[in-house]
C-alpha cells in the first residue's frame, strides 16, 4: 500500500508516482547514501519500477515518498507488517544528501509513528541501524525507539564488519510520550 499524504513542517509524506523511479535509483548509486543501508546496490529501472508497482498492491507495507517543494528527496516505509501480532518494520531514506541534518529523518520517524499507532492497529514498531550510523540513531531515539539488541559484526563496510544494533518503539511507550507532551 502506499500511505496517505502526512504534512511535515518543510515537507510532506505522499505516495510516489510511478515516474519517479528514476530518482529513486539514482540515490542508490551513491557510497555515501549507502554507506549505513542495508541496500547497496542499485537497482535498475525496471527493476524499481517494478518495485513501485508491487509496493503498490502489497497489503503489509505502508510506502511513502518524502516531498519536499514538489520534489522526492527520500522514501520512508512500515513494511513487512505482521497484523496478527501488530508489528512492523520502518526504515528511512533521504536520498538527496543536500536535506541531511535539517531534522528532516526526526520529524518523518515521530509523524509515521503517530501514523502507526492512531491510524493502524500496531503494538510495535521494529527497525535498527548499522554502528556508526549516528544520524539514523539519534533521530530513531528522538521518535521514542530503545535499542533492544545487537547482531555483532553483520556487514562488511568500507574495509571492516559493522554491528548492527536493533531498535523498537513500543505502543506504550508512544502513547507515554503524547500524554506527556500534552500534559
Ligand atoms: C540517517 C538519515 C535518515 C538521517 O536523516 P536526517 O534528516 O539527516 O536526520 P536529522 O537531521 O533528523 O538528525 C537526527 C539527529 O542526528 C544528528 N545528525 C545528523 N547528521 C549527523 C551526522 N552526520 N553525524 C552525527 N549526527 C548527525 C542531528 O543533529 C540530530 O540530532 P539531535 O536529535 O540530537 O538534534 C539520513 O542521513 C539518511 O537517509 N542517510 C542515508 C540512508 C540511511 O542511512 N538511512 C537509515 C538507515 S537505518
Amino acid at each position: 500500500m502506499y500511505g496517505p499524504v502526512i504534512q511535515g513542517s518543510c515537507f510532506r509524506l505522499r505516495p510516489p508516482r510511478p515516474e519517479e523511479a528514476a530518482v529513486m535509483i539514482a540515490w542508490f548509486e551513491d557510497l555515501e547514501v549507502t554507506a549505513r543501508l542495508l541496500r547497496r546496490w542499485p537497482p535498475s529501472l525496471d527493476e524499481e519500477q517494478e518495485w513501485l508497482k508491487k509496493t503498490a498492491a502489497d497489503p503489509n507495507s505502508v510506502f511513502w515518498v518524502i516531498e519536499h517543494e514538489g520534489r522526492p528527496i527520500g522514501v520512508t516505509a512500515i513494511e513487512g507488517i505482521d497484523w496478527v501480532n501488530g508489528r512492523g518494520k520502518t526504515g528511512t531514506l533521504i536520498g538527496d544528501k543536500s536535506f541531511w541534518g535539517k531534522g528532516i529523518a526526526s520529524e518523518v520517524m515521530r509523524l509515521r509513528a503517530d501514523f502507526a499507532f492512531r491510524e493502524l492497529p500496531l503494538r510495535k514498531l521494529q527497525s535498527g541501524y548499522l554502528e556508526g550510523n549516528e544520524a539514523s540513531r539519534r533521530a530513531q531515539a528522538a521518535a521514542g525507539y530503545r535499542e533492544v539488541g545487537r547482531f555483532h559484526a553483520q556487514f562488511f563496510r568500507e574495509g571492516r564488519w559493522l554491528d548492527e544494533i536493533l531498535t523498537e518503539l513500543l505502543r506504550e511507550d508512544w502513547e507515554k510520550k503524547q500524554a506527556d507532551s500534552a500534559s
